[in-house]
């Protein structure tokens, strides 16, 4: 059909595909495409918003049909111009301001409080968050979890529980050292990849863990079930989510007219050995 010039392709793009969390969300949306005749082509695109602009531009002039942005900082004047150029996408994560397209979340907020609320039933008091310091605004959710956890039992937050380091498996080892000074005896590192690089940095350190510092990560990559003391983390459903955006956006381009459309997802916590009990 020459009006409708279909090209069944859709973009992804994510903030990092070395992150196991962005390869089972992109495993997701690939079983939809596949089913539905449609091919993925997939972006690591960083954090810069440069490299961002770039691809989305490049991509709306090859005529891709629609976009998976699971990218945080996304422009909103190229937003409002993909809208314009009705070019369908789903926004994973991102903003609660936003509301102009199909949305796709997880209960970030509870995610953050289940986290807290696990190490303070387990007796600890002195509690850090370790995350990047301008966060997207799903982590940010988590923090304030994490803060309105700890008000809620009556702890006042130190400054320097609050860690901030790169989004990655470095960020959390290269803060090892902060988390030893800050004194805490438990850390929510807000993703897993953080807490993988803490155990390294204990581990080097001839710490262990739980012993010398709980741990409760987010996410529940596959690694959690393959690292030493397995990971007590918050479960998102990763798979479904990439399903659940796939799902959205074939959607939307089989219909651009219908009405926006939000999905939220529920977590829960997967207790594992991570977490000490204290007295
Ligand atoms: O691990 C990567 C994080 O970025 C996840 O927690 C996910 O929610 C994404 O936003």
């Amino acid at each position: 059909n020459m009006v409708n010039k279909q090209t069944r392709t859709i973009a992804v793009l994510v903030p990092d595909i070395n992150n196991p969390f962005f390869s089972e969300f992109i495993q997701g949306i690939e079983e939809i495409a596949y089913q539905h005749d449609f091919i993925p082509l997939v972006y690591s695109a960083g954090t810069q918003n440069q490299k961002v602009n770039y691809y989305l531009k490049e991509l709306v002039r090859r005529k891709v049909d629609g976009l998976i942005l699971a990218v945080s900082g996304l422009d909103e004047v190229i937003l409002r111009q993909l809208a314009s150029q009705q070019m369908p996408y789903i926004l994973l994560d991102q903003s609660e301001k936003q509301h102009q397209s199909d949305e796709i979340m997880v209960q970030d907020l509870i995610g953050g409080q289940l986290a807290t609320d696990y190490l303070i039933q387990q007796g600890h008091r002195r509690i850090g968050i370790v995350l990047p310091a301008n966060s997207a605004w799903n982590i940010e959710q988590r923090l304030l979890g994490y803060r309105k956890t700890l008000a809620a039992h009556q702890i006042t937050v130190q400054e320097d529980w609050i860690i901030n380091t790169e989004l990655s498996k470095k960020g959390g080892y290269q803060a090892t050292d902060q988390v030893i000074a800050s004194g805490v005896t438990a850390v929510f590192a807000v993703n897993d990849e953080l807490a993988i690089g803490l155990y390294r940095g204990f581990a080097e350190r001839q710490l262990s863990i739980p012993e010398n510092l709980s741990i409760v990560g987010y996410d529940n990559v596959d690694w959690c079930e393959y690292v030493r003391p397995k990971l007590t983390t918050v479960r998102q459903p990763i798979f479904e989510l990439g399903q659940e955006a796939a799902r959205l956006l074939l959607d939307r381009i089989a219909d651009p007219k219908k009405a926006i459309q939000q999905r939220i997802l529920a977590v829960d916590l997967i207790k594992r050995d991570s977490v000490q009990t204290v007295s």
